[in-house]
Parts: structure tokens; C-alpha cells; sequence
């Protein structure tokens, strides 16, 4: 299915592992140019390697996407790069690192940073790429949030309400950018076995007796087994598919909506 992307510039915050990654990617191998934004230093070395296997031009910046300035230093830079912004995707992303069930085992002061990564930086980058869709009256954005984020998952309160708030955020955007086609969704993964994954597992690990420690992989598959009805693990490539098309012009009457890769752990009706 050809796509349409070919050409088109793409900005993927988070994009230096995981999910982001395979975004990345997959634009990428569809032609998009791609920028990819992150505090970890490794999106120089996936840029260099996507420029020289793709016919993607590829352009990398190590920023943290809850400074605002840094954010539209970056805006600014893309589009005299680039020479313009199609598409942003928000898929940075952090736990607390702590297992917050019941939510008094954090303290208040154990949010802030959650709610700065998982919600403001999305808010940051939303005001520091959208005014460029507006003037040319074209494009999309994508949040990854979390079915976290539409069930009060116990396991780490201050991600949840972050993830929630980001999905309220989305539908918010998506009715004021949509007088400027510009379409706002949101992908919500379940169960992928990625940085912040494995963090839950940590956090859940620490808070148990020795003897009822399981290995990361024991962990999952019990969990996966318990609220997953196709019980598997999601794939980056299932969430980047998505992404990919939800950035394509065949998605173009879809904007406001919550999409779950989740092998069917929360059914919408
Ligand atoms: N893995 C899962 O099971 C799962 C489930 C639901 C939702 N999610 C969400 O998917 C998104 C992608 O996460 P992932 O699973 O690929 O994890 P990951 O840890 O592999 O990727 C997250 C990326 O965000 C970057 N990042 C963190 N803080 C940042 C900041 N302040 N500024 C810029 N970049 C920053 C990290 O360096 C990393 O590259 C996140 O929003 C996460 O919350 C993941």
C-alpha cells in the first residue's frame, strides 16, 4: 500500500529507542525526512544510518522535551532544514520508577517529573510545531499516551493521569486544529518490551518479598496472560504501522481519536 509519504518531513520526538524508533523507521523507509529528537544521544547514529540506507534525509538533536525553548530551537532549525513540518509524533515517555499501588507509596513530589515528560513536553512540542501545519494549512499530529491513561492503572498513578490528560489534550487540539486540516490523534500501546516497560517491572519487583520476585519475562507473560485476549506482546513495527497510516493522507477524515495496539486489552464499544 503505497502510502503517499514519500517526501514529506516528519518530526519524532522520543525517537531514539522503542516505539519512537520504529516510527522513525518506518518514515523513513517510506521516504519521509525525518528529524529525530531526544534526550538520548544515540538519534545521531540512527540518523547517520537511515541517510545512508534510505533515500530519507535525516537530521538528529539531543533535547529534552520539557525545556519549551529547546523545543522551539528545534522547530526552528527543522523548518529551516526541512523547509517545512508535516507530521509531529510525541512518543517520549517515562515512568515514575517507583510501583505506586496504593498511590500514597509516592509522595506528591514524585509527579512532577511524570507529568512534565508524559504531558507537558507533548504541550511544548504541540505549540512549538503546530503554528507552521496552521499557516500551511496541512498536517498531523500523533501523541503516544497509554491504555494506562483510560483505566487508572494502579501501578503508577502520576503515569496514568499523565497518559489520561494527554489523550484529553489530543481532543482538545484536534478541535481546534482541525479548521486547519490538521489532524490530532492518539495511539495507546499496551504491552510492548521497551525501556519504560521493563521500568514497571523494576518498580513492581522492588516492592515484593524475595520470594515472590519474577523475572521480567515471567512478570509479563503472567500479566499479559491475565488482561491480554490475544496474548502476546505488542511489536514497535504493530504501534509504528498505525503511526504510519494515521499520518497518511488516507487517514485524512480521522483526527480526535484514542486507537489502542493492545492485542485487546481495552475494548472501546
Ligand atoms: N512500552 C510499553 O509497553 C508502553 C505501553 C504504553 C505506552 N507506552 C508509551 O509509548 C511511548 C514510547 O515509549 P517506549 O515504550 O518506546 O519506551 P522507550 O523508553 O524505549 O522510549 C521512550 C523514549 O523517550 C525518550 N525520552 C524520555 N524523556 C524524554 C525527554 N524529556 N525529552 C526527549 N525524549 C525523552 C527516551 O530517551 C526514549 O528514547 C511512551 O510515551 C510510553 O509511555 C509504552
Amino acid at each position: 500500500m503505497d502510502l503517499q509519504l514519500a517526501n514529506h518531513v516528519a518530526v519524532v520526538i522520543g525517537g531514539a529507542k522503542g516505539i519512537g524508533e520504529a516510527i522513525v523507521r518506518g518514515f523513513a523507509e517510506e521516504g519521509v525526512h525525518v528529524a529525530i529528537v531526544d534526550v538520548d544521544t544515540g538519534v545521531q547514529s540512527l540518523a547517520d544510518e537511515l541517510a545512508a540506507s534510505t533515500t530519507a534525509q535525516t537530521l538528529s538533536a539531543v533535547v529534552d522535551a520539557t525545556d519549551y525553548e529547546s523545543m522551539q530551537m528545534i522547530a526552528a532549525r527543522v523548518i529551516s532544514e526541512f523547509g517545512r513540518v508535516d507530521h509531529l509524533i510525541y512518543a517520549a515517555g517515562a515512568g515514575s520508577g517507583k510501583y505506586g499501588f496504593p498511590f500514597w507509596n509516592l509522595a506528591p513530589t514524585d509527579w512532577q517529573r511524570v507529568l512534565d515528560i508524559n504531558l507537558l513536553g507533548a504541550v511544548n512540542a504541540a505549540h512549538a510545531f503546530t503554528p507552521e501545519m496552521t499557516a500551511a494549512r496541512q498536517g498531523t499530529v500523533l501523541f503516544l499516551s497509554s491504555i494506562a491513561g483510560q483505566i487508572g492503572s494502579q501501578t503508577d498513578p502520576p503515569y496514568s493521569a499523565a497518559k489520561a490528560a494527554l489523550i484529553n489534550f489530543a481532543q482538545c487540539a484536534a478541535k481546534d486544529l482541525a479548521q486547519y486540516d490538521v489532524r490530532v490523534n492518539t495511539i495507546c500501546p499496551g504491552m510492548v518490551k521497551t525501556t519504560v516497560n521493563e521500568s514497571v517491572w523494576k518498580a513492581w519487583r522492588e516492592a515484593q518479598p524475595e520470594c515472590q520476585r519474577l523475572s521480567y519475562d515471567e512478570w509479563a507473560t503472567t500479566k499479559i496472560a491475565a488482561t491480554t485476549p490475544l496474548n502476546r506482546w505488542q511489536e514497535p513495527a504493530d504501534v509504528a504501522a498505525l503511526a504510519l497510516y494515521l499520518a497518511s493522507p488516507r487517514a485524512h477524515n480521522i483526527t480526535g481519536q484514542t486507537m489502542n495496539v493492545d492485542g485487546g486489552m481495552v475494548m472501546h464499544s
